[in-house]
C-alpha cells in the first residue's frame, strides 16, 4: 500500500535526545561498552511511599476514567504545592492533569495557536518547544539566549522579536539543555514586556526542584498578580520524583485556556492514567525529603563533574546553576582535533570513545554538546575522562 501521511508530521523532526538513547541501547545489546550521557530523566527510582500509595489505589479498585482534567484530589495536592513553594493560589478550574509536562504544553499549544501565531522561543531550546508549535499551525520565533549571557534572553530581544503576530513567549527556568536559572529580577523585566505587549508567558517550571549552589527557584507568576494573570504554569512529577514513566503533568492559569485544554483532553486522552494520578496524589502531600535527596545527589555529581569538563582541551562551559545537564562549548575542541563540526566531533565521540551525548544542534546551538549527568558518579567519571583521553589522543598540530 502506498502509505501519504499528513503535511503536518512530515515536516516534524524526531527527538535528537531520544535519538542518541537508542543509538547508545543499540550499541549496548551489540556488546560495546557504550556510556551514556544522553538521558534525560533522573536514574533513581520513584520514591517507595509513592509506589505503596499506586499498589493500594488498585487494590482499592481506583482503576477507572477520572474527569479528564484530573482527579480532584490530584488538583487538591498541587493547588497546595502552589501555596507551600510559591505563595500562589489556584481554583481547581484553572489547573489541568495531563499525561506529562509534554503533552500539557502540547494541548496548550494546540487550544492557544491559529495558524501563522507566533511563538518567542529563546535559543537554546528543549528540542519539543519548536516541534509543538508548528503542530499547532504556530511559527516558531528564536530568540539567541547568549552564552556570555549565561543562555539568557534579554529584555530588549524580547521586545524586538514581538510582531502582531505574537501569542506568548516559552519562558524554561531551570532551563533544559543550559541549567540557566532566571533571578526574580530578570523574570520581572521580561514579565514587563510580556504585559505590556499583551504577551502570554508559558513559564516551563518542570525542574524547579533541581536548584543548586543556594540558589532558588521563582516563577515568574509568583512577582505580581499581573504576571499570574499573565502565565501558564507547566510542571511536573516527571523530574522532581523521579516519575517519568508515570506521565503527569499540568498546566496552571487562566480559566477559559484551562477549560479548552479540559475540552481536547476529554476527546483525546479522556484522562491521565489513574494509577499514576493517584501516586502523583502521595508525591505532593508525601514527605519531602525523597525530592531533597535527589537533588543533593545531582548537586554533588554537578561540583565534581564539572571541573573534569571544563578541564577538557578546547571544552568552555557556563555552570549551570539547576536541571542535570552541561552544555559545554565545544568548538574549539572539535576544530582542536580536526572534525568540520560538533556533530562529527559528537558522532567519533559515540564510536571512537564509547561515549553517547547529545549535538546542541537539536536545541538550536551547533557548537555545543549536552551531558546529562543523570548517571552515577562512576559511570560519570568514567565518562568524562574517556572524553578526555579522545580529545588529546587526537589533538593536531
Ligand atoms: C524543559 C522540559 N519540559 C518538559 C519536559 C517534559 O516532561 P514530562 O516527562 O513531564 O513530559 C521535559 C522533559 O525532558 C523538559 O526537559
Amino acid at each position: 500500500m502506498e502509505v501519504s501521511l499528513a503535511n503536518r508530521v512530515m515536516a516534524l523532526t524526531p527527538s535528537s535526545t531520544l535519538a542518541i538513547t537508542a543509538k547508545a541501547k543499540e550499541l549496548k545489546a551489540q556488546g560495546v561498552d557504550v556510556i551514556g550521557l544522553g538521558a534525560g530523566e533522573p536514574d533513581f527510582n520513584t520514591p517507595q511511599h509513592i509506589l505503596d500509595a499506586a499498589v493500594q489505589s488498585m487494590q482499592e479498585g481506583h482503576t477507572k476514567y477520572t474527569p479528564s482534567a484530573g482527579l480532584p484530589a490530584l488538583k487538591k495536592a498541587i493547588i497546595g504545592k502552589f501555596e507551600k513553594d510559591q505563595g500562589l493560589t489556584y481554583n481547581p478550574n484553572e489547573i489541568i492533569v495531563a499525561n506529562g509536562a509534554k503533552h500539557a504544553l502540547y494541548t496548550l499549544f494546540q487550544v492557544l495557536l491559529n495558524e501563522g501565531d507566533e511563538v518567542i522561543i529563546p535559543t537554546p531550546y528543549w528540542v519539543s518547544y519548536p516541534e509543538q508549535v508548528k503542530l499547532a499551525g504556530g511559527v516558531p520565533v528564536y530568540i539567541d539566549g547568549a552564552e556570555q549571557n549565561q543562555f539568557k534572553i534579554t529584555p530588549e530581544q524580547l521586545i524586538k522579536s514581538i510582531t502582531k503576530k505574537t501569542k506568548a513567549v516559552i519562558i524554561n527556568s531551570p532551563g533544559n539543555p543550559t541549567g540557566v536559572l532566571y533571578t526574580a529580577e530578570e523574570l520581572l523585566e521580561l514579565g514587563k514586556v510580556c504585559i505590556e505587549e499583551d504577551v502570554l508567558i508559558v513559564s516551563d517550571e518542570i525542574y524547579e526542584k533541581l536548584v543548586y549552589g543556594g540558589h532558588k527557584h521563582i516563577s515568574i507568576a509568583q512577582l505580581s498578580p499581573e504576571l499570574k494573570d499573565q502565565t501558564i504554569i507547566i510542571n511536573g512529577v516527571s523530574k522532581s520524583h523521579s516519575m517519568t514513566g508515570w506521565r503527569i503533568g499540568y498546566a496552571a492559569g487562566n480559566k477559559q485556556i484551562i477549560e479548552a485544554m479540559t475540552n481536547l483532553a476529554s476527546h483525546s486522552t479522556s484522562n491521565p492514567t489513574t494509577t499514576a494520578q493517584y501516586a502523583s496524589i502521595a508525591a505532593y502531600n508525601g514527605p519531602v525529603e525523597p525530592v531533597e535527596e535527589m537533588r543533593k545527589a545531582f548537586e554533588n555529581r554537578l561540583e565534581i563533574i564539572f571541573d573534569k569538563v571544563v578541564a577538557i582541551p578546547g571544552f568552555s562551559c557556563v555552570k549551570p546553576q539547576g536541571a542535570f545537564y552541561l552544555f559545554p562549548n565545544v568548538k574549539r575542541a572539535s576544530e582542536l582535533t580536526g572534525f568540520n563540526n560538533v556533530d562529527d566531533f559528537v558522532a567519533a565521540l559515540l564510536v571512537e570513545a564509547k561515549v553517547a551525548v547529545v549535538p546542541g544542534s537539536g536545541f538550536g546551538t551547533p557548537d555545543n554538546i549536552r551531558l546529562s549527568y543523570a548517571t552515577s558518579l562512576e559511570q560519570l567519571e568514567k565518562a568524562v575522562s574517556r572524553i578526555h583521553r579522545f580529545v588529546e589522543s587526537k589533538l593536531v598540530g
